[in-house]
């Protein structure tokens, strides 16, 4: 279809999204390249503007003064060279003497007839600086698919950097020949030459056969790698989407270049749309992650509606991680708070005139107990037995039941817009992020429960336009 043709038909469908980024048109995937640069945040995503099921990336580029209010801007690179004809895959960006350097996976398939897995592809990590943001001044393979080590399949991607101490690191995520899921670190002083050192992690035949987007940074003195395995095994309540997202904490030895976990892979969100977070550290010195509120190879279980109605996918919203008690927390932005207006607060047993359709609810419980909260169409979200199970009827469109143990409730906060919903438990202690298309008007919001406290609501204002 026509691009114009295809935006009037996004236009006119109201489950377009009133405060997440979203593509124009077509389909979106991760995030890629978050920074803020001379104050402006810049937020890339892998893009698709013609065709709401994907095929071959550009980066999309959103920008923001405030983290609330995102400005569209021109496509900031294309699958147009001779290293990246399928695909400007995922990739980071860093500041260094007042430019932006970006580096990103450039996809080539070979044509013929290749499993693209163990032959046929290749993967080339591409160098970009840019003055501002906007513009690409250079552009350079600095690894190229043959300087690769053997004992991998052709999967190495998705370049995340790291400063320390005036040197840089760089992660990609990798497919070994055995399909068990590994991290490569290379070094460099200067972004230009890169010195391989090994794995800083592999992972088993338990924890996937690919690690895709991973992420490495320091947060209160403790290495934190994020990364996002395909095909972990689900066990009873971990891991059920096709592919999770999730993190380990450790410590580094920086001269061998090795992390060492001392804790199991976590999941980080217990919805049905949550994948490839990537991370960056604003100048509060905030370590802030945006995710794609989305995951790859959904069907047959579950869909996406919006397909037909020219686009698909968005991003969550940008959460804040902190550490309590050895756990990553995620909280909602503070600065979200500027879309709140017509509040209601009422005690837990006065709930009944509550409804709506976009809007953030607040609830705190004076003690933990069984409850029951029904949202929108055929949503809910329901607490007994220590167990937090989150259930969709239709409007899920094949989402069906997640389970999550949580030994005690005292706090919810839920972000609902035209159809997503994010849930944070206990001030961020579990999240869990779906999409949902519930038909127009659908705007009940039941609770019950036996407990005390308050609920507040908000409107959230609209502020994609
Ligand atoms: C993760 C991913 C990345 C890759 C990108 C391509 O969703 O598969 O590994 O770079 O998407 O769009």
């Amino acid at each position: 279809m026509h691009l114009k043709d295809l935006q009037e038909k996004v236009k006119q469908d109201p489950w377009r999204l009133n405060y997440h980024v979203m593509p124009e048109t077509g389909w979106l995937n991760d995030p890629n390249g978050a920074i803020q640069f001379n104050g402006t945040y810049h937020i890339y995503y892998q893009y698709v503007p013609e065709d709401p099921t994907g095929g071959a990336t550009h980066w999309g580029h959103m920008t923001s003064k405030d983290m609330v209010n995102f400005k569209q801007e021109p496509i900031f690179m294309s699958p147009e060279n001779i290293y990246d004809p399928d695909g400007v895959y995922s990739g980071s960006a860093i500041e260094k003497d007042g430019e932006v350097h970006f580096f990103y996976t450039g996809n080539v398939k070979k044509p013929g007839d290749y499993d693209y897995i163990f032959s046929g592809r290749e993967q080339h990590v591409v160098h970009v600086v840019s003055k501002d943001g906007f513009e690409v001044d250079y552009r350079e393979v600095v690894i190229a698919h043959t300087d690769f080590p053997t004992g991998f399949t052709d999967h190495i991607r998705d370049p995340k950097l790291l400063e320390k101490d005036g040197h840089y690191y760089m992660v990609l995520g990798a497919r070994t020949e055995k399909n068990t899921g590994s991290i490569l670190v290379y070094d460099s002083a200067d972004l230009e030459d890169w010195t391989y050192h090994g794995t800083l992690l592999e992972g088993d035949e338990e924890q996937g056969y690919m690690w895709e987007c991973p992420d490495f940074f320091e947060l209160e003195e403790q290495s934190v790698l994020v990364l996002s395995p395909q095909g972990i095994l689900a066990e009873k309540y971990k891991h059920n989407n096709p592919h999770v997202a999730g993190y380990l904490v450790g410590d580094t030895d920086w001269e061998e270049m090795k992390m060492t976990p001392t804790t199991e892979f976590q999941e980080f969100d217990r919805g049905f749309d949550f994948y490839a977070p990537h991370t960056f550290e604003d100048d509060q010195g905030r370590r802030i992650m945006w995710s794609w509120m989305g995951v790859g190879d959904i069907m047959p279980e579950y869909t996406n509606p919006t397909i037909a109605r020219g686009w698909q996918h968005a991003m969550a919203l940008p959460r804040e991680l902190v550490f309590v008690d050895g756990q990553l927390h995620q909280r909602p932005l503070e600065e979200y708070k500027q879309l709140r207006h017509n509040e209601i607060k009422r005690d837990l047993d006065q709930t009944t005139d509550l409804a709506g359709e976009v809007y953030e609810l607040l609830i705190d419980f004076d003690q933990s107990a069984p409850f029951h909260l029904k949202l929108r169409q055929d949503t809910e979200l329901i607490y007994d037995g220590e167990i937090l199970t989150l259930k969709h009827g239709k409007s899920g469109y094949g989402r069906r039941k997640r389970m999550t143990p949580v030994a005690e409730i005292n706090q919810l906060q839920i972000f609902v817009d035209t159809s997503s919903i994010e849930i944070f438990v206990n001030d961020g202690e579990y999240t869990l992020t779906t999409r949902v298309y519930p038909e127009e008007g659908q705007d009940t919001i039941a609770l019950e429960t036996e407990a005390t406290g308050t609920v507040t609501y908000w409107d959230l204002e609209k502020t994609v336009h």
